[in-house]
């Protein structure tokens, strides 16, 4: 069976450190849709330029936009044995395009991180990426300092100041947190304890897919 995963959770739950961690541990594609709009917007492309007074805002890049991107990138050849998706979907419209662009595969195993929303906040404003490559600094790296996999400069990301984190937040709440009641009922939902060391955190998320796929291939369909 493929493993079809995607992963909710508030910004800063740790959705991109862990998709990234179990996507090399199994050899599948994490398919990030902030990386994508980030890479978007640094190559200044149409829709980059369109998105980047919206991610600063700390709202929703358009739903027809989101969805076309992804159904691009899941027929790309290296996702038909199975990927993890990171920040999609994030609305509603979003989770059944993806039903639908999911229909006749392996099942959806859903993974909503929980993360109290002051460790969120937290988080969010410590977070240095990579001015460079666009990692992520390991938790405790300070601006300024220097990115592990290619020595460039550690910066805050742009969306990461206190005003526009709230707002975020207020997004998630409003228009991401529904799904997690979209997809609970189905029994290839699982929700983790973000709130632990990221070590701590990478086990039990390996532990609730194996069980989800498990489920999944015992032919439960959600
Ligand atoms: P996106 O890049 O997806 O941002 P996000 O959802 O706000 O998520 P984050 O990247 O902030 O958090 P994360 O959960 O991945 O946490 P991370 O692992 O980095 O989206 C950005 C913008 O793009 C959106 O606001 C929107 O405008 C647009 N967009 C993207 N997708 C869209 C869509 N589908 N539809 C419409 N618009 C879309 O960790 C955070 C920090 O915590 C890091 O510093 C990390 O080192 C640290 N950390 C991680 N785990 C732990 C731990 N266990 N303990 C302590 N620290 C930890």
């Amino acid at each position: 069976m493929a493993l079809n995963l995607l992963m909710l959770g508030p910004p800063g739950a740790g959705k991109g450190t862990q998709a990234e961690r179990f996507a090399k541990a199994k050899g599948i594609p994490k398919i990030s849709t902030g990386d994508i709009l980030r890479e978007a917007v640094a190559n200044k492309t149409e829709i980059g330029l369109r998105a980047k007074a919206i991610m600063d805002r700390g709202e929703l890049v358009n739903d027809e936009v989101m969805i076309g991107i992804v159904q691009e990138r899941l027929g790309r050849p290296d996702a038909a044995g199975g990927f993890i998706l990171d920040g999609f979907p994030r609305t509603v419209a979003q989770a059944a395009a993806l039903d639908g662009i999911m229909t006749g595969h392996d099942p959806l195993i859903v993974i909503d991180i929980v993360v109290p929303e002051d460790e969120l906040v937290r988080r969010l404003g410590t977070r240095t990426i990579c001015r460079l490559c666009g990692e992520t600094g390991p938790v405790g790296c300070e601006v300024g300092g220097a990115c592990a996999k290619c020595g460039g400069r550690l910066v805050q990301r742009t969306d990461d100041n206190k005003a526009v984190v709230l707002e975020r937040l207020k997004v998630y709440h409003r228009q991401t947190e529904p799904l997690v009641e979209f997809y609970r009922i189905r029994p290839t939902f699982r929700s983790v304890d973000g709130a632990q060391p990221p070590d701590r955190v990478a086990a039990d998320l390996a532990a609730a897919i194996a069980a989800a796929a498990a489920t999944g291939a015992a032919g439960v369909q959600g």
